[in-house]
Formats: C-alpha cells, sequence, structure tokens
C-alpha cells in the first residue's frame, strides 16, 4: 500500500458526528498514512500532499467504518441443531438447560475437542464475518467450565487474530454455567478464579465476562468474579436480565462495566444506572429471536438516559446460532425498533467502546484505518436488507 494512500468516494459515513448519527460526507476524502486516518472531509477541502498521493476510488459506493462484532461465542464445539428441535416440540431454554442439555451439552463437545478442530472452525465463522466487513471480534470463553478449557479457548482465540486480518478482543466467561452437579460457589471458588489468574498470567484477557441468571450465576456470585477483575486490572461486562430481573446491569453498572448485554428485563432504574457509569447496552437479536422472547430491552428507556447502544451477533450454538453482523442490525431494527442509524452505531462506534477501544469504529483523524466500502447508497441499506452482503471491499489497517 502507498503511504499516504488516498481513498475517495461519493458518501463516507463517518459514525463521528455530534448528533449520533450518520455523519455523512459526501464526494469524500480519506487520507491514510502509517495504518492510521490521518484526514477525512469533502475532496474540495483535501489539503494537497493528501490530493497528490496515489488514489483508489470507489465511485459512488458508500465507506463506512469497519464493523465491530462486539459479542461473540466463536470458539465452541458442535451444534445444538437438536435442542431447536426440542424448543419447537414445546420446550424451553430453560428447560434444556436443567436438563443438562443447553450450555452444557457445548461443553462436553468443546472439551472433546483438540486445539485443532476448535480453531478451524472458528476461523471459518470468523471468515464469515470478516466477508461482511468486520474488523474487530470479541470471543468469549466459557464452554470449558475447567480450568484446561477455558485456556483452551481462550489460545485458540488469540489465534485467530493471528491467522486471519482482523483484531479479536478475548472475554473470559468462566462464570457461565455451572457445571453438572457442582455446587455454583465451590464452582466460582475452586474453578473460575483459578482459572481467570491462570488466563490472565498467560496474557489471554482482555476482559472478564459473566452470565447473571437464574439458569447460571447470582450477582453476589457474579461480584466475587468482579473482585478478582478488578484486583487483576481488568474490565468487567455482563449478561444481563436476559430471561429474567435479577440485578445484573445494575451490579454491572456499580462496578464501571464496559457494557451489559441482552436486557431484555433491564429496568428504567437500570438505564439510568447504567448511563451514570458509561455502561453500553449490547443488544442480541439473535437471541432473543432464537429463544422467541416476549418482552423486547427497553430501547426507549436507554435511549432516554442517554445509554449508548450497541448490536451484537451473540454467535453461540444455543441461543443465538447467527452468522451475520448485518442480520443482527436487521433484526435490531425489526425487533427492538432501532433506526438504521443506531444499528450501525451499534456495530461501529458504540460496539468498539463496549470493547474499550478508543481507536477504531469512527471515521477521525487518529483512528485505525479499518475501514468498510458497501455497494449501497444510502446508509439505512445496510440495516433494511434481510440476507445478502453488499460489502465490496474491507480495509484492515490502511490495507484492502
Ligand atoms: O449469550 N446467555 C448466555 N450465553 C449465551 C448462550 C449460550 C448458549 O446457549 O450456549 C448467550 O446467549
Ligand atoms: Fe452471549
Amino acid at each position: 500500500m502507498p503511504d499516504p494512500a488516498l481513498f475517495t468516494a461519493e458518501t463516507v459515513a463517518t459514525m463521528a458526528g455530534p448528533d449520533g448519527g450518520y455523519g455523512l460526507v459526501r464526494q469524500a476524502g480519506i487520507a491514510v498514512r502509517g495504518g492510521r486516518i490521518d484526514w477525512v472531509g469533502p475532496m474540495a477541502e483535501c489539503p494537497a500532499e493528501f490530493a497528490r498521493a496515489p488514489r483508489t476510488d470507489f465511485g459512488a459506493r458508500l465507506v463506512t467504518p469497519a464493523l465491530v462484532d462486539c459479542h461473540t461465542h466463536i470458539v465452541h464445539g458442535g451444534n445444538r441443531a437438536r435442542e431447536f428441535e426440542m424448543r419447537l416440540e414445546g420446550a424451553s431454554y430453560a428447560d434444556i438447560a436443567r436438563a443438562g442439555g443447553g450450555i452444557a451439552a457445548t461443553v462436553a463437545a468443546t472439551r472433546a475437542a483438540d486445539e485443532a478442530a476448535l480453531l478451524e472452525a472458528a476461523l471459518a465463522r470468523a471468515d464469515a464475518l470478516i466477508a461482511e466487513g468486520v474488523a474487530v471480534i470479541e470471543v468469549k470463553s466459557g464452554y470449558g467450565l475447567d480450568i484446561e478449557t477455558e485456556l483452551k479457548m481462550l489460545r485458540v482465540a488469540r489465534e485467530i487474530g493471528e491467522m486471519r486480518p482482523v483484531r479479536v478482543v478475548t472475554s473470559f466467561l468462566g462464570a457461565h454455567a455451572v457445571p453438572a452437579g457442582q455446587d455454583a460457589d465451590a464452582y466460582v471458588a475452586q474453578v473460575c478464579l483459578p482459572a481467570l489468574d491462570a488466563a490472565h498470567a498467560e496474557g489471554l484477557v482482555d476482559a472478564v465476562d459473566g452470565f447473571c441468571e437464574g439458569i447460571a450465576f447470582s450477582p453476589t456470585q457474579i461480584a466475587r468474579v468482579f473482585d478478582r477483575a478488578a484486583a487483576l486490572g481488568l474490565p468487567v461486562k455482563l449478561h444481563a436480565e436476559q430471561l429474567s430481573h435479577l440485578g445484573g446491569a445494575a451490579l454491572a453498572a456499580e462496578r464501571g462495566a464496559l457494557s451489559a448485554d441482552h436486557l431484555e428485563y433491564a429496568t428504567d432504574a437500570d438505564a439510568a444506572a447504567m448511563a451514570a457509569a458509561g455502561t453500553v447496552a449490547v443488544l442480541l437479536p439473535g437471541a432473543f429471536y432464537t429463544l422467541r422472547e416476549g418482552q423486547a430491552p427497553p430501547v426507549a428507556a436507554f435511549r432516554a438516559a442517554g445509554v449508548p447502544i450497541a448490536v451484537a451477533t451473540d454467535w453461540n450454538p444455543g441461543s443465538s446460532p447467527m452468522g451475520s453482523l448485518l442480520l443482527a442490525m436487521n433484526m435490531a431494527c425489526a425487533l427492538f425498533r432501532l433506526t438504521p442509524a443506531e444499528a450501525l452505531a451499534g456495530t461501529t462506534r458504540n460496539a468498539a467502546r463496549a470493547l474499550g477501544l478508543d481507536d477504531c469504529g469512527v471515521i477521525a483523524p487518529g483512528m485505525r484505518a479499518d475501514l468498510a466500502v458497501w455497494d449501497v447508497a444510502d446508509p439505512a441499506e445496510l440495516s433494511y436488507r434481510i440476507g445478502g452482503n453488499p460489502l465490496h471491499a474491507r480495509i484492515f489497517g490502511g490495507r484492502a
């Protein structure tokens, strides 16, 4: 790639506008130097040194920040198609979990898979996301529930980032489910916390997550995991208020969490606490859809309180076998009534924030040159389509 380089296009959605909208620039140029954005604006105002630089013209297309999938479980063994059938026959997600299926079934398959097999399957999933213009993928552990397998999952997650042009951000999710036959408090003390220590010592943990739910861990148990995260200097996030209101969102806010995710049963008070803490609300319409939930997250309360809203695939084998972030955007609009501008902010600017990243998710000077070039004219088209992939090109760190 020449350095500096100039990209031009009819429309750039910088996602950096002060109004939280698209931040549109027409007949735009983006100058890139050293893998970073140096300048963005109308070509009529392009500084001479960039106007002279080698130019790639994307014509009538739209350029946005590359997408960020800020909540996935793409490292896992097996699949749970049989549970999909069971739910169609009347069983609920919680029924299946209590009967030893659900997360426990994927735990068994993930323990049985070796690192190479896990990596091969995860790379195929990462490739599907990359093909849709994704430049950052968050990947959780949580299907090991023993020290060895939690570490194996996180090593595989890191390898994805070495083998593909994508940034991987890891979350330790040892508090995902209580292994069959174990006591939850004992599991946290004897497995989860030591696994977190070991994973952190190996540099495998970017953030610490948990599943706060009746079928998983109580706020008190999650607080113990968050205490250890704080002692290790790691940020936290939480699966909260997905199936019931248990106090996870308030706990996340109290601990200054990067994000609280799912949030179908969150309240106005939760929204206020999250806004005050700067905690991002990560909406996961794939899980809402798959589980045919009846209560949508309180989007109006998040908007009114000023909670940043992100959208992610939650790609996992149980509640959200969803390999498309564009489809998640469409569903966030159709099911949760996000606007297309909110959906795109949710997979760019706010998704980056949900991961604690301040160098991507918007097109602005100083940011990484992670861009997506789309065969569309209007940014609303990205959320409007159900399926299909209008990506023309993805630029990662300035490279096509
Ligand atoms: O984000 N809610 C907890 N964890 C996953 C589901 C995991 C599974 O069912 O395997 C989620 O939806
Ligand atoms: Fe999840």
